[in-house]
């Protein structure tokens, strides 16, 4: 790998130990992926926030890393972490849990990083820009930058996209180049217009293809499609980049004439939802995977607006970003007349399993990851459907 002076000095030391310790860890996975050298990156998005993901083990190491002035050289954001930090208490989270989910949040604050903690933050707060190098994790997340936005960042773990953010560079390997952006099947999607049923055509695609980069047609996704396909594909296929024709910035970029062609329509999405769907009745409902925009607050206090929670025994959840919460007073009180509007954490990201064995989701994401992480069963259907389970 080639070095310039400065990084060099880096890797010597000479720019502290912090610095020393973020730059070797880049030179290494750069090592590992063949990368010819460094490249600047523009932000960092982090993940490795939650203290139910990341443990005491975790908050040491982050104490050591505020300890040995460790601070981030570029703007950036903060995964969803294990709670509420204002409105805990809702989620039956325990002090102790409480007091540490804190010390992380103020331990990555120290760092210079930006306490948002959302897994959205390209909606309004760390928006990166066609063609930029970032280092970005979550897994959903990063593939929307890339896909929808035109970055370049691979699927960084927490600590790689920590270290990154310190140096303000990462190694140029993989998604960094052009030429390893070019999609490797093409998707004929036959699929309904609704938001669920993108989040199953992502699931169906993650599980049929298994990584790779799917080339869509016959779909037209908003934010709010393309964030729930990004989420499904990278939980069912570790997917990092997809395009849409006509939709994606780099859809034109590349020659897709001798792809491989795979239909997904309706049996594909049957099958998807059938593995999914494991519970008959839950305990508790939690939409906002990925964090709810202030487009989807709006539609889902349209739907409510006027109607009524009889059931007591079954809890809403509504997960998006403090700016969108803050932004949406009115829906947010419609909202909370079936159950709180959380911000900074997730039903994935918390500690459920200690209240709840069932819960249900509109996201295929959280459908993959609720039975693994959260050992819940699921039921994993369109916002409708699942509002019927409470009156
Ligand atoms: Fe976000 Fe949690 Fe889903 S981090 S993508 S809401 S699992």
């Amino acid at each position: 790998m080639d070095l310039t002076k400065e990084e060099q000095s880096i890797l010597d030391g000479e720019f502290g130990e912090g610095a020393q310790k973020a730059i070797e860890l880049i030179v290494a996975l750069g090592k590992i992926y063949g990368a010819d050298g460094l490249v600047d990156i523009t932000s960092a998005h982090l993940s490795g926030a939650s203290y139910k993901t990341i443990g005491d083990g975790g908050l040491l190491y982050l104490e050591d890393m505020v300890n040995g002035g460790a601070k981030v050289t570029v703007p950036s954001t903060l995964n969803p972490v294990g709670m509420d930090r204002k409105r805990w208490n809702e989620m039956h989270i325990k002090d102790d849990f409480a007091e540490k989910q804190i010390r992380i949040i103020d331990l990555y604050g120290k760092m210079g990083i930006q306490t948002t903690c959302s897994c959205t933050p390209y909606d309004g707060v760390n928006v990166p820009k066609l063609g930029d190098h970032v280092a970005w994790a979550e897994s959903s997340a990063l593939s929307y930058v890339n896909s929808f936005i035109g970055a370049r960042t691979n699927r960084e773990g927490g600590p790689g996209a920590l270290a990154a953010a310190i140096l303000g560079k990462t190694a140029n390997y993989g998604l960094h180049l052009k030429e390893n952006r070019a999609p490797t099947v093409v998707i004929d999607a036959d699929i309904p217009d609704t938001l669920f049923s993108h989040s199953l055509l992502g699931q169906a695609v993650g599980s049929v293809i298994g990584g790779g980069i799917p080339y869509y047609r016959g779909i037209k996704p908003g934010m709010e499609e393309g964030k729930t396909m990004a989420a499904a594909m990278a939980a069912a296929g570790a997917v990092a980049m997809f395009h849409v024709e006509g939709v994606t910035p780099e859809w034109k970029d590349f020659d897709v004439s001798e792809l491989e062609v795979v239909h997904i329509g309706k049996k594909e999405l049957d099958d998807a939802y059938d593995k999914l769907n494991t519970a008959d009745d839950v305990q508790l409902i939690a939409i906002g995977c990925p964090h709810l925009t202030e487009k989807e607050m709006h539609e889902i206090a349209s739907l409510l607006k006027g109607r009524k929670k009889r059931r007591t025994d079954v809890e809403i959840w509504f997960c998006t970003s403090e700016r969108v919460r803050s932004k949406c007073p009115e829906d947010v009180r419609i909202m909370e007349e079936f159950g709180p509007v959380l911000a900074d954490t997730c039903m994935v990201v918390s500690p459920i399993e200690g209240t709840f064995s069932r819960t249900a989701t509109n996201s295929c994401k959280a459908g993959n990851y609720l039975p693994t992480l959260c050992s819940q069963k699921v039921m994993c259907k369109d916002i409708a459907e699942l509002l019927k389970v409470v009156e």
